[in-house]
């Protein structure tokens, strides 16, 4: 009876330290759309903007997420927490402004109001690509050598950001990739999700990355496009991180592998693409694992490859940010760090997205030290009772024997003394 108890109470012991895992500090966030413009649905700010305030204990992080002008973009500054004013002052007409002055003051910090630490995300071409080979490879090819689409993100036209965000959650729907014949991105065939957060938990969607009170998801989805004549299409994503540290700062993206799969069924590794590497307690990051997903229903049996080109310079893609949101705010955005990549999503023999014409991919926009998976307390639960297990028997075997041979000396002496009458 006794040891029943203890198995009980051991168990929920187990099952209560589960749920402390997912705590962690906790901010308290506020939601803005089109700040600046009285009514919220100013035409002049469309496609919108929606700015995220997230108080900390110590300090601030300000979210500005919009592609009003230019390619995608979401900007994350972290500022200290004043005793007055706080809230940034932002004018969402002057960010859609030709004007350059104007959209250079944009977005103002109030006085007492410093900057700590200020990082973003810009994605600024898609490419469609024929996988004749299928290489899943989009390096395999050159300009000539297989049928291309190219996407330029900042001649985008985008569904009104509020119609489908709430406060925590803001979506981008494409509604028409240009004007150019034989291109086909209509009617949210492309979606930006960006889930933000202000707790620490793990996200009830595969690949079930951990976030925490710093961190924002991003679902890139791409479905039901009409990919012509290019009847193997893939896609590559090219995504540009800039921080605020001068040019010469490198970033770097470094893998780490896991034994454990126990969240991303199949998947070992993480990958983080820091904007500090040497710092990166105060640095930004985006993270993701090298997963992603061929139909909605998200499961192991339609997950396929997310790859990185690597990183390079930006020099050829600058006036996608200088198009972008994130201009108002960086007046030097040409020398300050930033690196791009291309995501490509697929594996040989997978169907490639024609299969499906479906493709989500996840990745995490954080800041400070990227959230790590850690063995789960029900594994450790788990592993400790198989090793425990056995420990006890050799224990209570060992108490068993030791017991048993005192108990029984006499048997024992006289067995050696009758050895020793042999002798
Ligand atoms: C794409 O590749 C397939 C073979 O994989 C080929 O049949 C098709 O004609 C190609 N389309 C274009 C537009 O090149
Ligand atoms: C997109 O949606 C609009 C309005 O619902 C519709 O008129 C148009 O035909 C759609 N375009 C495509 C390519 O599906
Ligand atoms: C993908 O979806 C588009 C738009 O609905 C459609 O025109 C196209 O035929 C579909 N492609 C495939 C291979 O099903
Ligand atoms: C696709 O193929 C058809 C028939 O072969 C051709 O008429 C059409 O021009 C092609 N379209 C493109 C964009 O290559
Ligand atoms: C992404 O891929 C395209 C097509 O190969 C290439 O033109 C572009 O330079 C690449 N971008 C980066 C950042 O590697």
């Amino acid at each position: 009876m006794q040891s029943r108890n203890m198995l009980v109470k051991c168990f929920i012991a187990i099952y209560c330290f589960s749920f402390v895992n997912s705590d962690g500090p906790v901010r308290s966030m506020t939601t803005f759309f089109n700040p600046g413009c009285e009514t919220q649905k100013c035409p002049e700010c469309s496609p919108g903007l929606a700015y995220i305030v997230s108080k900390g204990d110590n300090d601030i992080l300000h979210y500005i997420i919009s592609a009003i002008g230019g390619p995608p973009s979401a900007l994350v500054i972290q500022t200290n927490k004043p005793k007055g004013k706080y809230q940034l002052q932002i004018d969402c007409r002057k960010i859609a402004s030709k004007n350059e002055t104007e959209r250079r003051e944009a977005i103002i910090k109030p006085d007492g109001v410093k900057e700590i630490y200020s990082f973003g995300v810009v994605f600024t071409r898609l490419f469609q690509y024929n996988d004749t080979a299928d290489k899943a490879d989009i390096n395999y090819y050159n300009v000539n050598s297989t049928a291309w689409r190219v996407y330029d993100f900042d001649v985008f036209e985008w569904q009104d950001l509020s119609m489908w965000s709430s406060n925590d959650f803001i979506v981008m729907k494409v509604k028409n990739s240009g004007e150019v014949i034989d291109r086909a991105l209509y009617n949210g065939s492309l979606v930006l999700q960006f889930h933000l957060f202000d707790h620490s938990d793990r996200s009830t969607e595969l690949p079930h990355l951990q976030y925490d009170a710093e961190s924002t998801q991003i679902d890139f989805t791409l479905q039901d496009i009409d990919t012509g004549n290019s009847s193997s299409a893939r896609w590559g994503l090219e995504t540009v991180l800039l921080g605020q540290d001068s040019a010469v700062t490198p970033m770097s993206i470094v893998t780490k592998k896991s034994v454990d799969d126990e969240y991303t069924p199949g998947v070992f590794q993480v990958s983080n693409w820091l904007t500090r590497p040497r710092n990166e307690d105060n640095g930004g990051y985006l993270q993701w694992k090298p997963v992603c997903y061929l139909k909605s229903a998200r499961a192991r049996s339609v997950a396929t490859k997310v790859e990185t080109t690597g990183l390079s310079s930006t020099e050829y893609i600058d006036s996608f940010l200088n198009s972008s949101i994130l201009y108002s705010y960086f007046s030097d955005i040409q020398i300050i760090s930033r690196y791009a990549t291309n995501f490509t999503f697929g594996l040989e023999k997978d169907g490639g997205f024609t299969k499906t014409n479906y493709t989500s991919w996840t990745a995490q926009l954080g800041y400070g030290a990227p959230p790590m998976d850690k063995v789960s307390s029900l594994v450790v639960g788990v592993i400790s009772a198989g090793l425990g297990i056995p420990v006890v028997i050799i224990m209570f075997g060992g108490l068993f024997v030791v017991i048993k041979k005192k108990t029984s000396k006499g048997e024992y002496t006289d067995l050696d003394s009758d050895q020793s009458t042999i002798q």
